[in-house]
């Protein structure tokens, strides 16, 4: 089994990895970022939705949200959230290698590294030319990372982290000569311990944007932060945009 694919890991660890901030600092960025400024009614897929973190605040702000993910338990958070927000969402459990719906979407997000998740390079590829062929003409491409250039800076160094009721601890190893990332993660709250993990591609801005331009996107353009920061030494996430052209098939 592929770890994104064990219901446990997000039973396990959906409170400390989609935190309350995490949600409070969504909701600022898509109020304030001119990367997510969306009009109302536009239509927008967000491809690894998890609980709704980004899904619910585009949806108060008018846009009409489908939101896709393969793990059951956070799209019934994302359930949860919206009708807490008094939003409508759907939500749609499927597989980013394979969901497709043709020229539908003005904007397709994928956020906070949920872009990348197959070590097979072919399978990531085909999910760049599924959003392709779910945009509509002259919709957009929005992936949000964190970046090889970003985590060779800071050092990704472990975290000791408190959280409600008890630790997190964070220790990230950079794997195959750095093309893979897996962070493991081990939360105790009294006497219990619990162990989980994530594993994802690291990429740099270039080779972002050139599997971008491989998948047919056009006017590929690459960010630092949500305020539209150049991509360079301060920057704090990699964010690459690319914009399916009016007229292609
Ligand atoms: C790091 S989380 C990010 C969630 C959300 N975008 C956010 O900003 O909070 C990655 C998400 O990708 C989803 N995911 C993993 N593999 C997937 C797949 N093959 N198809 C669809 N979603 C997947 C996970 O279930 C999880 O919700």
């Amino acid at each position: 089994m592929e770890w994104f694919e064990d219901e446990t890991l997000w039973a396990d660890f959906s409170d400390v990895l989609f935190s309350a901030e995490r949600a409070e600092e969504a909701e600022a960025r898509v109020a304030s970022s001119p990367l997510l400024r969306v009009p109302a009614g536009a239509a927008v897929l967000d491809l690894g939705c998890g609980p709704g973190t980004y899904a619910v605040p585009l949806a108060r702000r008018g846009a009409a949200v489908t939101g896709v993910d393969l793990s059951a338990a956070l799209l019934d958070r994302a359930a949860v959230a919206a009708s807490a927000a008094g939003v409508e969402i759907r939500l749609v459990r499927a597989d980013m290698r394979e969901f497709v719906e043709p020229d539908r979407f003005d904007l397709v997000i994928s956020m906070y590294t949920s872009f990348g998740l197959f070590a097979d390079h072919d399978q990531n590829m085909r999910v760049l030319r599924n959003v392709r062929a779910s945009l509509a003409p002259g919709g957009r491409l929005m992936i949000d990372l964190y970046g090889k250039e970003i985590l060779a800076r800071d050092g990704g160094q472990p975290k000791i982290i408190d959280v409600e009721g008890g630790t997190l601890i964070v220790r990230g190893t950079v794997l195959d000569e750095w093309t893979r990332f897996r962070d493991d993660f081990v939360l105790v709250q009294g006497d219990r311990a619990r162990r989980g993990h994530v594993v994802h591609n690291l990429y740099s801005a270039v080779e972002l944007k050139a599997m971008l331009g491989e998948a047919g996107f056009a006017d590929i353009e690459c960010f630092g932060g949500f305020d539209a920061e150049p991509f360079d030494n301060h920057a704090r996430r990699l964010i690459v945009r690319g914009v399916r052209t009016l007229g292609d098939a």
